[in-house]
């Protein structure tokens, strides 16, 4: 089995398709935010506050490094800026699960957990400003991941199952 790596936007549900993903399957789910938040002993806001966003983007390469050399058979998903590691390709199968800036944004806001999601996540404090981040980085999604789910309007499993069986489609003809 090779890495399966989950890119996409902010808030378009990568750690709920991950979790399950790893219920229908063999896959054990790691998440580079959360690897990056236990080295540091700090949530993501406040290494953001406290240290600024480059020296976070510093930790997301060393995780991409590690991740290449030593990581196997893993589920990885991947904070929303994660995809610009030029390793990306070595560590796995490249997944991005797609979805409307708008319908992002109402999935979230839809959530019991709303304020808090969006408090957690610094780049999305101002939404004009993450619509233009959006539209940034949807192409450069687009172009380097091997398999699209569009995730709009689908239920987290039904997402799981869609992923599980185009990686094993792309995985025979690979
Ligand atoms: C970021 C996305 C966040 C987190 C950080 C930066 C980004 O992860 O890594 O706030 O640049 O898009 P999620 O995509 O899980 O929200």
């Amino acid at each position: 089995m090779k890495n399966i790596i989950l890119i996409g936007f902010m808030g378009v549900g990568k750690g709920s398709v991950a979790r399950e993903v790893s219920k229908h399957s063999q896959y054990i789910t790691i998440d580079t935010d959360d690897l990056i938040e236990s080295m540091e002993n700090k949530k993501i806001k406040n290494i953001f506050s406290e240290s600024g966003e480059e020296y976070f983007r510093k930790l997301e390469k060393n995780i991409a490094k590690w991740l290449e050399k030593s990581v196997k058979n893993t589920l990885i998903s991947t904070g929303g800026g994660f995809y610009k590691q030029e390793n990306l390709k070595k560590i796995g199968i490249i997944v991005l699960l797609d979805s409307p800036f708008d319908a992002i944004i109402a999935r979230i806001k839809k959530h019991p957990n709303a304020a808090k999601k969006l408090k957690k996540r610094p780049l999305l404090s101002d939404l004009e400003k993450a619509k233009v981040l959006y539209n940034e980085r949807r192409p450069e999604y687009l172009q380097l991941a091997d398999i699209v789910i569009d995730v709009t309007e689908k239920s987290a499993e039904d997402c799981s199952k869609e992923l599980l069986k185009k990686v094993k489609k792309y995985a025979y003809k690979s």
